[in-house]
């Protein structure tokens, strides 16, 4: 893997730049910009080599179609005011340009493509349209480690097109998980939450040997509470999860890794709604579990108490009501206290683990912050993700 700052012959040359500007949107606002910041630095260093530069990102899982409210024109917005510079968006007919519609003038430096999951081939890694999107530069550099487990166009077929590099904040995400996997302390204790259900189930499964407790929260975790017997009414679940959740409690006695998962709920009629503590057995059909209980809370805290490493991805609830944040504040809290007292090292990554941290100003309170969460998570099994093999 070759970093483009050790490239010092870029003048002038057009620079294909994949980027996750995967961030969280709201009626067209950004209400967490920590991906765009921290890709600053690779488009300032590319600027100031004086190349030209073609923004790839996706935004959210359109599936190969035009979603207007998943456009870039907000990130595109918000990169100009940042730069202080014009940015184009090339919203139509991507697979139709050509290298030479992209700049009309010296003085354009940026365009941004728009959501390059409106195209199908992007998922299916369709070498046609990877080799279509080389053809729009000299130079492709992937600084997205947080979508380079996927196997798709712009991240993995394209690198058999143009020569390659890694981005600066690549750089230092894979630099930082080699040095914590290598140095790591145990008893380890790995939290895992969040939305992304079918993303993350099955990494659990490999997760096991390596590590002493994992704790299952969030969306997850509603598919182990109805496995154990209790009723989850419309909770958000994945479907033919029992298999796999077997497989997880069976292995996870074998390798003496700790599974746990809540104990109690607060519940709401919607996402709206208002809280309510329960416990498992007393959900009815038309509730929905949104955060874990003050039972489970405890639970976690002691935990926490016995590691020496805590990785922590995925919020616990529905955080975007400050109703269902108590259990991601608390589990925030007990890492902070810990690791400020020296007793842990603790490391966070992905998108909505770091917005929620950002929302109450403790991101700096962790040793170390991944903008990544599903690669952070393959990292973290030790699987060779597709993008970086590729750059290899
Ligand atoms: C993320 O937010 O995890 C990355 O942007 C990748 O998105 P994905 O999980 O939809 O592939
Ligand atoms: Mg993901």
């Amino acid at each position: 893997m070759k970093s483009i700052s050790e490239e010092l012959n870029l003048n002038n040359q057009k620079i294909l730049l994949r980027l996750d500007l995967n961030v969280p949107l709201i009626d067209d606002k950004i209400t967490d910009t920590t991906r765009i910041d921290k890709i600053l630095p690779t488009l300032k260093f590319l600027i100031s080599q004086n190349t030209k530069i073609i923004i790839i990102s996706h935004v959210g899982r359109p599936k190969g179609q035009v979603v207007n409210e998943l456009s870039l024109r907000p990130i595109c917005d918000d990169l100009e005011m940042k730069l202080s510079q014009n940015i184009k968006l090339i919203s139509k007919g991507i697979k139709e340009i050509t290298s030479k519609d992209l700049f009309n003038n010296d003085h354009e430096k940026i365009v941004v493509l728009e959501n390059i999951r409106f195209y199908p081939e992007e998922e299916k890694n369709n070498p046609k349209f990877a080799k279509h999107l080389a053809s729009l530069a000299d130079i492709y550099v992937n600084d997205a480690f947080s979508c380079s487990h996927r196997a798709h166009a712009s991240i993995d077929e394209i690198t058999n097109f143009l020569p390659c590099y890694s981005g600066l904040q690549l750089d230092l995400e894979v630099g930082a998980l080699k040095k914590i996997t290598s140095e790591i302390k145990k008893p380890i204790t790995c939290i895992i939450g969040g939305s992304k259900v079918s993303t993350k189930i099955n990494i659990i499964k490999n997760l096991i040997p390596k590590f002493d407790n994992i704790i299952i929260v969030g969306g997850m975790a509603n598919n182990i509470i109805k496995y154990m017997g209790n009723q989850i009414g419309k909770s958000l679940k994945e479907e033919n999860c029992d298999p796999i959740i077997k497989e997880i409690i069976s292995l996870s006695e074998t390798e003496n890794c700790k599974i746990i998962y809540p104990q109690d709920a607060v519940v709401g009629k919607n996402l709206n709604g208002s809280p309510q503590t329960k416990e498992l057995s007393e959900i009815s059909s038309d509730e929905m579990i949104l955060d874990i209980g003050p039972k489970t809370i405890g639970i976690i805290k002691n935990i926490i108490d016995k590691s020496n490493t805590i990785l922590w991805n995925g919020p616990a609830g529905y955080f975007e009501n400050p109703s269902f944040a108590n259990g991601s504040i608390e589990i925030a809290k007990k890492i902070i206290e810990n690791k400020k007292s020296n007793k842990i090292y603790s490391v966070i990554g992905g998108g909505d683990t770091v917005s929620l941290l950002n929302s109450l100003n403790v991101v700096n309170d962790f040793n170390f912050v991944s903008t990544a969460g599903g690669a952070f998570l393959e990292y973290l099994e030790g699987k060779e993700l597709p993008g970086i093999k590729a750059l290899n």
